[in-house]
């Protein structure tokens, strides 16, 4: 197996990293209120040292009081929280690793298990998470202004604590994503509207914003999936006409990278060809893209949070698909999950000791 294409170096604007290995934001909840301990600064260094080219941290929520639904899951607002991602990039550069925090909020979510509930309602475009399920407000106007003002907040904060780049989290059924599908977005005001463009105009919003607090040389990322974990087969853009029309406004507005999220990276997009999302978004707006998804693993994400087992396997397609100049970046989740050391397995053909990925990963922050 040639790995090398996943080795060449990638520069763009801010972001300067040696392959083109992204560790996949992973939520992990090992931060007790909202505040990433130096464990968890130890967990993103072992995969800085193990050779991974950008860590995208897990998603950390930003400025709002129902911004969450978990306890633990980190804060990217706050003196203390702020300290502790301090800590987690000066480590992980001196590790020789670069990385951008995730910056997340939740919008309309289920409770969390622990019975653990934000002080206010939660908030999204309508009050709803999923179809037919109501939890909390809909939000307005100057909620919204508030929410893109704390976008902006978090990104610059980012830059000024040093990190390389960051990744607005637009994917999988969170507030932004809640305003571009139209099962969750029901507003008649300039927020809403029958067409993606339209219900796009929150996230064009939050995009312009943060481009504004980073200036134009700091690498902006955003991460989209047309699936949701409640309708895996759900298309936002049904034809590449209209993810021409979704996506290049929001390239328009500031985004240098999109990074496409799907459950199985070689699936191809829309019947015409083989190309994947990823694929897609870099032929439709020529950014750079990240592609993910069971890159190196016989079984997909959503299956392992109910206990699938996964094994190694092979990277052919995906050197395949990269060398044809689909996509830029390949970002990997569950094995960086499971083995701090797997890009560098990767790059030294260490085949063998590859790990596969069972949910006991899940249960504390891997430091081996
Ligand atoms: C434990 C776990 C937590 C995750 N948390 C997030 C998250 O906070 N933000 C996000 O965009 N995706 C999240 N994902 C999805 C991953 O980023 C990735 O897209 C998915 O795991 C597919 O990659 P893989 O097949 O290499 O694991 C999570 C996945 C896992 C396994």
């Amino acid at each position: 197996m040639q790995t090398d294409t996943l080795f060449r170096p990638f520069s763009l604007k801010s972001l300067n990293i040696k392959n083109r290995i992204v560790m996949a934001p992973m939520t992990r909840s090992f931060s007790p209120n909202g505040i990433p301990t130096d464990t968890v600064a130890a967990y993103y260094t072992k995969r800085a040292y193990g050779e991974v080219g950008l860590i995208l941290s897990e998603g950390t929520v930003i400025n709002r009081v129902s911004s969450s639904n978990d306890a633990n899951v980190p804060h990217f607002h706050g003196a203390e929280a702020l300290a502790g991602w301090q800590k987690v990039i000066s480590s992980v550069h001196a590790s020789g690793g670069a990385m951008g925090p995730q910056l997340w909020h939740m919008g309309i979510m289920d409770n969390h298990h622990s019975g653990w509930v934000p002080a206010e309602p939660f908030e999204g475009p309508s009050g709803m998470g999923r179809p037919g399920f109501v939890n909390g407000k809909t939000m307005t106007d100057s909620d919204i202004a508030d929410v893109i003002a704390a976008f902006g907040q978090a990104a610059a904060d980012a830059k000024e604590l040093g990190f390389d780049t960051i990744e607005l989290h637009g994917a999988h059924g969170y507030l932004i994503d809640q305003f571009f599908w139209e099962e969750t977005n029901k507003r008649t005001d300039i927020f809403g509207g029958k067409t993606l463009p339209e219900r796009s105009r929150f996230g064009i919003e939050v995009i312009k914003e943060v481009r504004r607090r980073v200036g134009p040389d700091f690498a902006v990322i955003i991460r989209l999936s047309q699936f949701k974990p409640s309708a895996y087969d759900n298309k936002l853009a049904k034809t590449p006409q209209e993810m021409e029309a979704w996506l290049n406004p929001l390239a328009d507005a500031g985004i240098d990278i999109f990074h496409c999220s799907q459950r199985r990276f070689w699936e191809p997009e829309f019947a015409e060809s083989d190309l994947n999302f990823a694929g897609w978004a870099k032929k439709l707006t020529g950014k750079a893209t990240i592609t993910v998804g069971s890159i190196g693993l016989t079984g997909e994400f959503l299956a392992a949070f109910a206990g699938e087992s996964s094994e190694p396997s092979s990277l052919d397609e995906l050197v395949r698909r990269m060398e044809r100049g689909d996509f830029d970046l390949v970002a990997v989740g569950r094995p960086l999950l499971a083995d701090p050391s797997w890009t560098r397995k990767i790059h030294e053909s260490r085949t063998s000791e590859l790990k596969g990925f069972t949910k006991e990963a899940l249960r504390e922050l891997v430091l081996d």
